[in-house]
């Protein structure tokens, strides 16, 4: 399969000259989702769970059926373990009042990576806060990875929660999350992967991995913006309290008091994001019908020719694990002395694409010494010529500033 062929699919390809390499922080959409997002609200619109009426048992069954589908996708035991929430920012703060609040206690510990995001990190400051735990961190090495030494010394006997992206979204390292896992629940604690970086380009399977809560949000994985899901394990979704409260998840309300609905209703509070909840089944649909295996062969292509690419550039500086086969699809960098937001706007003016700044992603940022790059992040419509034209603005952009530099 060819990423030209690919690039059809995507109408905003046909309508924008762009070389579009901001996929880790949105991907684009293929007329697939766009259209039966739109015959959604021609022919489905209606509130689910709510009307006694055909069109709202409809519109039900769409959102419900979604569920079942998600949960085959990552082979989930139980539908009723996938939750939808707005993205992975708010699966993960779900946990962190949920499960966090009330499960720690002082002393404590909680383990992250200092390669998460934001919203696998400040979460976790306010429960060690609040709970009186600590939140510690988990190193990188000189090639951008966590060691297996690092993975031993912290996780103890202490730790009770282990947060991990599955992929960095700035060095696009994979982390060993098996290991972590392993050794994780060898040590008591439970282990919540994000996987927002990862599930657009390789396949999940939850209960392979043995992940507690794994997240990850739609929008990057060719679905709608404003859906995200989690996934948590039955025994622990059950005893875990509401996040938000409001109509549907409650089962009788009480002047002062309410009982909860059962999984997974009770942490579905408010009228869902149905449109973005279908969008996401038909992205599903559409990475099924090109295979991930033919994701990953196209990816393979293209990021190993960036890889090589990039680096023949002595002016750049990047950040990447020089073992390819623990890299997917996110390339960050610096052109010597200019700084990342004047590589991006010179690239801009070329139609290149490309994210720039901390990237969310600032006690990363502290570690490795600077506070921002440029990104480059890849998908299945990408092409080697894409990255020819990221090569030629980066020429560009260092031949504007080389006579400043010297
Ligand atoms: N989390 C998204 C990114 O890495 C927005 O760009």
């Amino acid at each position: 399969m060819d990423s030209r062929k690919i690039r059809e699919d995507f109408p905003i390809f046909k309508n924008r000259e762009i070389v579009y390499l901001d996929s880790g922080a949105t991907t684009q959409k293929p007329n697939y989702v766009i259209d039966h997002i739109s015959e959604f609200y021609k022919n489905y619109n209606a509130n689910p769970h709510r009307g006694a009426y055909s069109l709202s048992m409809e519109a039900t069954e769409i959102y419900e059926n979604t569920r079942d589908k998600i949960a085959k996708f990552i082979n989930a035991k139980r539908s009723e373990e996938i939750i939808f929430s707005k993205n992975a920012t708010e699966s993960l703060n779900l946990i962190a009042y949920s499960y966090g609040m009330e499960h720690l206690k002082q002393d404590d510990e909680i383990v992250i990576s200092i390669m998460e995001h934001h919203s696998n990190l400040v979460p976790w400051q306010k429960v060690a806060k609040v709970t009186g735990s600590k939140l510690n961190y988990m190193y990188i090495n000189d090639e951008f990875e966590i060691s297996d030494e690092e993975i031993e010394k912290k996780i103890t006997d202490k730790t009770k929660i282990v947060g991990i992206t599955h992929v960095s979204n700035v060095l696009g390292t994979i982390n060993p999350i098996e290991k972590i896992i392993k050794y994780a629940h060898k040590k008591g604690a439970i282990v919540i992967v994000d996987a927002s970086q990862s599930i657009p380009h390789m396949r999940i399977d939850v209960q392979k991995l043995n992940a507690d809560f794994l997240v990850f949000s739609g929008h990057k994985m060719l679905a709608p913006l404003g859906v995200g899901v989690l996934y948590g394990k039955k025994e622990l979704l059950k005893y875990m309290t509401p996040f938000l409260m409001g109509g549907d998840m409650i089962e009788y309300v009480y002047e002062q008091s309410t009982t909860f609905a059962p999984l997974p209703n009770k942490f579905e509070a408010g009228t869902q994001n149905v449109e973005g909840v279908a969008g996401l089944g038909y992205a599903i649909d559409y990475i099924e019908k090109i295979g991930y295996e033919n994701i990953h062969k196209i990816e393979e292509e293209v990021v190993s020719y960036a890889r090589e690419k990039l680096g023949e550039l002595d002016f750049l500086t990047l950040y990447l694990t020089p073992n390819s086969k623990n890299h997917s699809s996110v390339i960050s960098f610096n052109v010597k002395g200019v700084h990342p937001h004047d590589v991006a706007s010179i690239l801009d003016s070329c139609n290149v694409c490309v994210r720039s700044g901390n990237h969310c992603a600032q006690p990363l940022m502290r570690y490795l010494g600077f506070d921002s790059t440029c990104r480059a992040s890849f998908y299945l419509y990408n092409t080697k010529e894409d990255v020819d034209r990221l090569v030629n603005g980066l020429n560009k952009a260092y031949g504007m500033f080389k006579k400043y530099l010297q």
